[in-house]
């Protein structure tokens, strides 16, 4: 993928991360996910005072973009840290967000974990969930 359009989706999920809905933790997390048809659909994590239906960013992005009938996916952008950071660390999917990528995207579905526009870091989806469960195993 090129570096334009890498710095464009951290463009869209840097952005998100003023919608996140973060009482608790404080820690505001965007996702900008690409769709095959080169939409981009965004996602901010939202929490609950009840702590269990939070949910992350990155799959607001694919629930978005799923229960519009997309389901082919090229990559996604990921950027997160305190709502108060001047600067930010990597801030890497957890374990539940990775299943869900695993579900809709294939071995070549690239992830960008980012810093900012200049500072990121891409992997292949088994590099960041190797030997993975995934519909291969259940469907015929
Ligand atoms: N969070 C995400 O949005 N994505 C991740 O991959 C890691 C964690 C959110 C969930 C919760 O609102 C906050 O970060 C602290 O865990």
């Amino acid at each position: 993928m090129d570096e334009q359009k890498i710095k464009e989706l951290i463009t869209y999920a840097c952005n998100m991360r003023a919608f996140s809905y973060t009482p608790y933790s404080h820690f505001n997390v965007g996702a900008a996910l690409l769709a095959g048809d080169d939409k981009v659909y965004t996602g901010c994590n939202i929490e609950n005072a009840s702590y269990t239906p939070t949910i992350c960013a990155e799959r607001t992005a694919f629930f978005k973009a799923v229960s519009e009938g997309v389901k082919d996916f090229k990559a996604i952008a990921i950027v997160g840290g305190h709502s108060a950071a001047d600067e930010l660390d990597y801030c890497f999917p957890c374990g539940v967000c990775r299943q869900v990528m695993s579900e809709f995207c294939r071995d070549n579905f690239l992830v960008i974990i980012a810093k900012s526009v200049d500072e990121y870091k891409t992997f292949s989806l088994p590099e960041i969930l190797p030997e993975r469960f995934g519909p291969k195993d259940l469907l015929c």
